[in-house]
């Protein structure tokens, strides 16, 4: 005889499962030094996009294996060291959020990196990734922090130390760091009391904050996404910035010391994260479940002031699969194996810098409810039916 009891705990048990499984989704996209895109944590699968020439027409390949993180932190970030050609992973495992995550990129391997925080806390910061020196920059409560990676592209067994270089020189109360690499200088924009279209520069190599912010050209000052672009070779030397509401899409060339003002990205989410290729400015938008580009020129602003975002629709596709969202998604939901249908990529919140990633969106979770109110009132009928 089925007992009620017992039927209404497994049914909890279903529930905090889904809840769990939806509520941890945290995924992040990076791309190779090929220039594959690869998109982690969907649905707990790693898929590879490809290069961009296919993202049209082309299939995702499941990339998953062994030695992953969960992708479950609140503020998972993805950073390329081109060198290593490795991706680095901050974040991505809620109960250790000291590790960083090595994937090698060239093996398709992954391997744990244990640090030793000394005080700093990897939840609460802000980092990018030095192009030239393999060593992690982070801003926590007002100090500036380094972390060398030393071109590892497999843990090393001895433990990292997180360092405590220096206070932050400028107001950082009520500062959410925006921040990029280029031409070995960290770049952060919207500092109190900075002009629009500045950015207050720390000079990596001689541990120095320039007193002064240096000026770029036009954009607002206010919060919003920046990262770095990547070159075939050699230390990036733009960077874009992509305010919270969408609006404009600036490339800042600190070379030039100017500003090109391209379109906006056709999904405006603040909760946005985003990575670069020489030739393309990718957007994962947790709280729409889309993933676009941008195609950019470096070395062709009429073409780029004429170009669009579109979306990448493999990629798409796994972005629902991984939060279960989805028109009508809600049974698809309540399914926790991998919905892989066909062969698409993947999509991420990679940042080139680490985002103040907001909680869950609203989407999925709305869409996590629905499916949840389904499950019980699935299962009391169930238990109905039974008794
Ligand atoms: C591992 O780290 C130790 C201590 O920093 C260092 O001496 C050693 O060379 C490293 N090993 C590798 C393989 O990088
Ligand atoms: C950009 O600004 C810096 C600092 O003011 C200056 O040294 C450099 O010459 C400028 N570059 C150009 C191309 O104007
Ligand atoms: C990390 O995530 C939490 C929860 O979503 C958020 O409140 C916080 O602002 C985030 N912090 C950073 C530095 O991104
Ligand atoms: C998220 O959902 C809440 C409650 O339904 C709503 O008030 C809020 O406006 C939503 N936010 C967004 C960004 O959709």
């Amino acid at each position: 005889m089925y007992r009620p009891v017992t039927l209404l705990s497994i049914s909890f048990c279903a529930l905090s499962t889904l809840t769990s499984h939806f509520v941890r989704a945290r995924p992040c996209v990076a791309f190779d030094i090929q220039w594959n895109l690869l998109a982690f944590g969907f649905d707990g699968k790693d898929f590879s996009a490809g290069t961009q020439d296919t993202w049209a027409s082309g299939s995702t390949t499941d990339i998953t294996t062994s030695g992953r993180p969960p992708f479950d932190g609140a503020n998972t970030t993805c950073y390329l060291s081109q060198f290593a050609n490795a991706i680095y992973v901050m974040n991505g495992d809620a109960s250790n959020p000291a590790s960083v995550h090595i994937y090698d990129a060239t093996a398709k391997s992954w391997s744990t990196q244990a640090t030793n925080t000394a005080g700093f806390d990897p939840t609460d910061a802000t980092a990018i990734l030095d192009h030239d020196t393999n060593v992690f920059y982070a801003i926590s409560k007002g100090e500036m922090w380094s972390l060398n990676m030393d071109l590892l592209k497999q843990a090393n067994s001895t433990a990292i130390d997180w360092l405590d270089n220096k206070a932050v020189e400028f107001p950082t109360d009520g500062y959410q760091p925006v921040m990029a690499l280029a031409q070995n200088h960290i770049h952060f924009l919207n500092v109190p009391g900075s002009p629009p279209g500045s950015a207050n520069i720390f000079v990596i190599h001689f541990s120095f904050f320039q007193p002064e912010p240096q000026s770029y050209g036009n954009f607002p000052a206010t919060h919003g996404r920046a990262f770095d672009i990547f070159k075939n070779e050699g230390v990036q030397t733009e960077f874009a910035f992509i305010p919270d509401d969408g609006s404009a899409t600036y490339i800042i060339n600190v070379e030039r010391n100017d500003t090109q003002t391209l379109p906006g990205p056709s999904t405006k989410d603040p909760l946005a994260t985003y990575f670069a290729s020489p030739s393309a400015l990718v957007q994962l938008s947790p709280s729409t479940n889309s993933v676009t580009f941008f195609p950019y020129d470096p070395s062709n602003q009429g073409a780029n002031s004429n170009a669009a975002w579109s979306p990448i629709p493999a990629l798409a596709q796994r972005a629902v699969a991984a939060t279960g969202g989805g028109p009508g998604g809600t049974a698809a939901a309540a399914s926790s194996s991998s919905t892989a249908t066909s062969a698409k990529g993947s999509s991420a919140t990679g940042g080139a810098t680490k985002a103040n990633q907001g909680g869950e969106a609203n989407g999925s979770r709305h869409l996590f409810e629905m499916a949840g109110l389904y499950a019980v009132v699935g299962l009391i009928g169930m238990m109905v039916v039974l008794l």
